[in-house]
Parts: structure tokens; sequence; C-alpha cells
């Protein structure tokens, strides 16, 4: 038994060997096939007297060595499998096999689906046939090539997100983990595999990502017959998976890539995939401006109304009000879980600023964080039982919240009623879902419960979805700490960092894309001194920074000075005139040094694009390096234009380059070859390059 899926430039081949189910190939596609290639090893010294084939299930039984595909037991028993490929069918696009032992009593489907971007989906089931099985963890791996030689992936904190890591791949494991419940700030999103000459233009990058918001584990591993491989796997607490007879757990999918075309080329397969799914949205992005930093606990129906007639006038397209609408909730201390619209703030409730939103054409978006509980609320004091915890112990606060337990159907009912209903009465259209902390100690009825917390999340969200016509979800988690390939299918936007410092947001945007497309970002122009950083940046090189996502304003701007409303309202149209470029073409990075961020974005037709030319650090040299643009069709021409609309960057020159003026018109071959002179901007500075073909 034999199958090859084969599409969007890609190779899959799977072939059962002495009953085992083998990845033999995974990469570019191979002109002719792998007939001919012989797979059989030398025996070295000190080896199985036979060449092994442990296969995608890397079991012992079959002289696999190293970290195992499952593993899990009947109370002791059955603790080593050896499955047969019973089954291996499909076509060029997608292929199930299934697996038995029937020693073992289980059996796993396995399905893979290759689309023509190129991204694999792999998704196993595990079923039992017989008595209770304790299933610890099934782990999904896909091999790579000898010249694999590099990972990348991302580590961080709360407000600085996805900085990248890129190492040497050495014998042994290379782990990325995630214990936090959710996601998390130091979550990778995926493990990326490299050549050392990869860069975000060219060479070869091989990738997973696994669709799955709770805990989860990447891993990287070379083992010691140097046999290099990727994958990834949810992570099971003790006792967490129990499959009783005829049961059958899902595990989550894994998303895997591979690119020829570099960093760019992988992060374009991911972006077309997600673009490609029933469920992305299709409206436009509206211009939103979030309230959190222009007023956070303060609520002031005046004010706020003051607020929400400037960003009518400003060309504003949603309003969110954000933390403190409910309860007792003056103050992060207290009031989460009681989802009543508080009369000590909003007397007349919420319903008239709604209509007042909806007057004025914008839509209404409203904060939630449904998921917690402030030890000082109404809620805690009725039912201090429907947390997640261990036994009596109660886990420890973390931003003076403890989680509910969604596992248990009567908290769930309430959160999703409770939350349903202020929906509907104050017709809202858009939710920004908060999770501020981490799980811990989370377990429900003696159980761990993170995986039927994960999944209570998502079944909560489609419900709400699927009761409120056209609501929107915005995945927020203290900024970005869950930004998933999992959430993505139940959720329209994440919020990309509670960092709106645009110095820091060029990093975080610029690799939190790598696996995310930009319309699914929120970027938003912040005030300055920036409220996390302190940092004043100048408004041309905030708005040019949140030009590339899905863009908002958060930050006062009822208090601002006439100029900064007016650049505001230039680049709000300019938003909405360019989106659809924004948010359909394709995403380059161009490599350059330490200095420099350039980006753009290509429309398909290769017609138009747009560039950021962002100045990070003051230059070494007198001249920065030249503006190379990447992605054009070299045989157009093109007229290059900068955009000063909303604000010129500052100089550090006695006169900018003639063209920063002039504009200029050039074949796409040259401006990618020859490049254009750079200006000298101040630091924290950028540039907005617009071009359209000739
Ligand atoms: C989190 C979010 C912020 C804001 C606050 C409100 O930190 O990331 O954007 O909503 O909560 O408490």
């Amino acid at each position: 038994m034999s199958a090859r899926l084969s599409q969007g430039g890609i190779d899959f081949v799977l072939d059962e060997v002495a009953g085992a189910l083998v990845i033999r190939y995974w990469g570019p596609t191979i002109t002719g096939g792998l007939a001919g290639i012989p797979f059989e090893r030398t025996i070295p010294n000190s080896d199985f007297d036979r060449m092994q084939n442990p296969g995608v299930m890397r079991e012992h039984s079959r002289g696999w060595l190293g970290y195992p595909t499952i593993s899990g037991h009947r109370n002791g028993a059955n603790w080593s499998t050896q499955f047969t490929v019973t089954s291996l069918k499909g076509d060029s696009e997608s292929v199930t096999a299934i697996l038995d032992d029937s020693s073992a009593q289980l059996q796993i489907e396995y399905n893979f689906q290759l689309d023509h971007f190129g991204v694999l989906k792999a998704q196993a089931t595990i079923v039992n046939l017989g008595a209770a099985y304790t299933l610890n963890e099934f782990f999904y791996w896909l091999p790579l090539p000898g010249r694999a030689t590099q990972s990348l992936d991302f580590a961080g904190r709360w407000s600085k997100e996805r900085n990248p890591q890129r190492r040497e791949i050495a014998i042994g494991r290379w782990v990325r983990d995630s214990f936090e419940g959710r996601s998390g700030h130091n979550f990778t999103i995926g493990e990326i595999a490299l050549t050392p000459e990869t860069s975000f233009a060219s060479g070869e990058a091989w990738s997973v990502a696994l669709a799955w918001s709770g805990d989860s584990q990447y891993c990287i591993e070379k083992n010691y017959e140097n046999e290099i491989s990727i994958g990834a796997s949810q992570i099971i607490r003790p006792g967490e998976v129990i499959i009783e007879k005829g049961g059958s757990h899902r595990a989550p999918e894994m998303l895997a890539s591979y690119s020829s075309e570099g960093l760019d080329g992988l992060a374009q397969n991911y972006h077309r995939y997600v673009r490609n799914r029933q469920k992305h949205p299709r409206k436009a992005r509206p211009l939103t401006l979030n309230l959190w930093e222009a007023i956070y606990f303060n609520h002031d129906e005046a004010k706020i109304n003051t607020l929400i007639d400037i960003a009518a006038e400003a060309g504003i397209e949603r309003v969110v009000i954000d933390d403190g609408w409910f309860g007792s909730r003056r103050s992060d201390r207290s009031g989460l879980g009681d989802w009543i619209v508080s009369a000590q703030v909003w007397p007349n409730g919420l319903k008239g600023i709604a209509d007042r939103i909806h007057d004025k054409g914008m839509e209404f978006g409203l904060w939630f964080e449904g998921e917690m509980v402030n030890p000082d609320s109404e809620l805690y004091r009725s039912r201090p039982d429907w947390i997640l915890r261990e036994g009596s112990r109660t886990p420890p606060l973390w931003r003076h919240e403890l989680v509910l337990d969604l596992t248990n159907r009567d908290a769930f009912e309430y959160v999703l009623e409770g939350i349903s209903n202020v929906i509907a009465r104050n017709d809202v259209d858009y939710i920004k879902w908060d999770h501020n902390r981490v799980l811990a100690d989370a377990g429900s009825s003696g159980r761990a419960a993170y995986i039927g917390q994960t999944e209570a999340i998502y079944s909560l969200f489609d419900e709400l979805k699927r009761r409120h016509s056209g609501l929107e979800i915005e995945s927020c988690a203290s900024g970005g700490a869950r930004i998933d390939l999992g959430m993505i299918d139940h959720v329209d936007r994440f919020w990309t960092s509670d960092n709106n410092d645009a110095l820091e947001r060029q990093t975080i945007q610029r690799w939190t894309m790598q696996f995310i497309p930009p319309e699914l970002l929120g970027t938003h122009i912040g005030p300055s001194p920036s409220h996390q950083t302190g940092r004043h940046l100048p408004l041309s090189f905030r708005a040019v920074t949140a030009l590339f996502g899905h863009a908002g304003i958060e930050w006062d701007i009822s208090a601002i000075s006439k100029d900064d409303q007016s650049n505001l309202a230039a680049w709000i149209s300019y938003y909405k005139s360019h989106r659809s470029l924004l948010h359909t073409g394709d995403m380059v990075r161009v490599d350059s040094d330490k200095e420099n961020n350039l980006y753009g974005v290509i429309s398909q037709d290769k017609k138009s694009a747009i560039f950021g030319y962002a100045q990070l650090q003051p230059a070494i040299t007198s001249h920065p390096r030249k503006i190379y643009l990447r992605g054009l069709d070299p045989s157009k021409r093109y007229k290059v234009r900068v955009v000063t609309t909303f604000g010129a960057p500052e100089m550090m020159s006695i006169t900018p380059p003639p063209w920063l003026i002039d504009g200029v018109e050039a074949s796409g071959d040259a401006l990618m070859k020859v490049g254009l002179p750079a200006p000298i901007l101040r630091p924290a500075n950028a540039l907005l390059l617009e071009l359209s073909a000739v």
C-alpha cells in the first residue's frame, strides 16, 4: 500500500512497510516520483539485526528508540503498541490511513490533506475498542531533510510577543511548550526548520502549526541516527483523556507547510490557506476606535458621547467600549463575572450609546472576559464552586482573577446567557473577548480540565455567533496571548499586543504575520508618550505602523491637537481606500540590517503595492542601505509616490533625495535590483511608499 499527495508544488508520499505507515517524503514536488530511490540503509555496529522502519507511529516495538507518537496505557497494560496499516485510501489531495493494533485494542484514523497552497493538514483520531484507555499524548511528526539545519520560533512576554529565536539544530529535542491553558505570550504559533541561507526572500523552510489554543508543544528533533523531524502535540495532563470503550479522542489538526521561497513564501502559504477558509471575514475590516487607552476605567457618558461624535466625524467605523462597563468593575479588582450594565457608571444603560453609535453609521463593540471571575464579585460570592481548581485548593490569583469552569454546564450557561443578553439588549455588533490570566491547577471534579476548557470556549464563541448573526469576535489575552491557528476558526480578529508603542509593534507585527494575515491582526495608533514604554513617537510613524493590519485608534482623540485630528482623518480615509489591497495582497518583508524594517503588500495582479520603510535606530553609515523593493513584476513600470497626507517623516539630512518629492517611475526590476537612495530618517520615523503600475 502506498499513497502520494501532490498539490501546490508539494509531494507527500506514504508507504506501508512491513505493516508500518512510513512517510517516505514531504517536500517540493519530485519530478518522476520516488521510483528507483533505495530506502534500505546499512546496519551499523551495535544495532538491530535488520533495518527497522518505525514509521509515523514511532513505536518501540518497531525499533524506535526515541520519543514515541502515542503514549498511553490501560491500567498499566498496553503501554506499548504495534499498529498495522489496514487501509490506505484517498486521492492526490487527501488520504486516510487506518491503523489497527488488535492486541492493544486501539485504532487510529490518520488523515492527511494537501491543499493547492501547499499546506498539509494532518489529523489523527484515536479510537478505543477495549476497556478504558488513558491517553497521555499523541504527537504529530514529519520528516525533515538533512539540509534543514536550523530552527526558528518565537518567544515573548506580555507586551513583547513573537521575538524570533533562530538556532542550529543539534542532537536532541528542542521543545517549545506552553502550559498556560491558553496559547500564551510566549507561544510560538508555529515551529520552523530552515537552511542557514534561508531569508525572507529565498531558501527553503518547513513548518508546523497546531490548530489549538490550549496547552501544546512543538518539537524539532535530531536523533543519534541522524534523522531530523518536526512535530507538535496537544499537551494532555495526567488522566485528562481517558477514552472509554467505543469512544475516541480527536487530536487537534496540525497544519504543515513547505516553501522554497523563504520565510515570506512560507507565510504566504499560511495566509492563502487562512484566507481561503469559509469562515474568513469577507466584510471590509472596519476602522476601529477602542476606548481602553483613552479612558481606562473612567467611564463617563458625556465624555464617551464626545468621543463618539469626533469618531464619526473622523470616519471611524466601529467604536469599542472596553473594560469597566459592568457590575462593580471600577478597577480590575472587582466585578468580573457580573455581566450586568453598571447603573453607577451607566445610569441610562448602554442602549442609548449603542443607538448613538449606530445612528452615526458605526458599529458598537463591547469588552468581555467571560472565562474569568474576580473573587470580589456577586458571581463568586454566590458560586465559589464554579472555578477551575483541584480539590478544595484555590489557585493563585493573577490580575485578581480566577478562572470559571466552563466544562461545568451551569457555569457555561450562566456565561453564555448573561453575555448573550447583553449583546441582544444593546445591539452589540462586536465583542472584544479577553483572557487575562493563565490557567493554574485547573481541575474540574477531580480531573484536569485544560482541554475541556479550550473546547468549551470554542463552542461558546460558536454559539454566540449562531445566536447573533453577523457578530464579530476579537480574541484578546492581555494582548497577543491567544493567537493561534485553532482560535482563528472561531474569531474574526486578534489583539496583537497590549503594546501600542509603534517601535515595538514593528517587530511584533512583522513576526506575528509569519502565520497570521494582516487583516486579522489589530493594529492601533496609540497615544504619545506610549502608555507601555513612555516613548514619544511621531504620529506619522505610528500611523504607518498601524496601517498594515486591521487598523484602529486607541487614544483620547478628544484631547489632541487639530493637526493630529486632521492627520488622523486623512489616515482613516487612506486606510479605507487601500484596505482591499492591504488585506488581500501578498506580504513581503525585505531582508535588511537591524536599522530598518522594509515591508509591503503587493496586489495579486502586481499592479499596485504599498510599502512601509521604518527607521528603527540611527544608521551607523551616513547613508542607509538603499531601498530595494521586492515582490514586484520585473517587467512592469511603476510610479512610486511617497504618501505624506497624514504627516511626513522627520529627516536627519540637509536635503532629502529628490525622488521623495517628485516621485519615481521605473521598472519593477530596477526598483528591486538597483534600489532607491534611502532618505536619512530620524529613528522611529517611517516612509510610506505607494506604487502603481503605469
Ligand atoms: C487586557 C487587554 C487590554 C484591555 C484590558 C482591560 O489587558 O489586553 O486591551 O482590554 O485587558 O482590562
